[in-house]
């Protein structure tokens, strides 16, 4: 299974493995980061699961949809160029050993 690693905002990281078809969102939920709230469940309604993502990784991520990208503009804090909602993202085993860090507020 595809390994993820979740840095929250103090520092703590989570080392996880996530199986295939899970989003980063639920892997952050089921093992208990701090910091992401999915306040809609995965329904792309709340930009309250938004990670910045490992840069390297980048471009092995799947594009992002319109909705998405609205809903990421309602973020409470600052939107990178990394910037995604983790429900949003799917893990692949492309995306094996990303890092992904929580924003400081959601
Ligand atoms: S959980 Fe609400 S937008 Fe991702």
């Amino acid at each position: 299974m595809p390994n993820i690693t979740y840095i929250e905002t103090d520092g703590t990281t989570h080392n996880i493995e996530l199986p295939l078809g899970a989003t980063i969102m639920e892997g952050a939920i089921q093992n208990d980061v701090k910091g992401i709230v999915a306040e809609c469940g995965g329904s792309c309604m709340c930009a309250t699961c938004h990670v910045y993502v490992d840069e390297s990784f980048l471009d092995k991520l799947p594009a992002m949809e319109e909705e998405e990208e609205e809903m990421l503009e309602g973020a409470t804090a600052e939107v990178k160029a990394n910037s995604r909602l983790g429900c949003q993202v799917r893990i692949t085993n492309e995306l094996d050993g990303i890092t992904v860090t929580v924003p400081e507020e959601q």
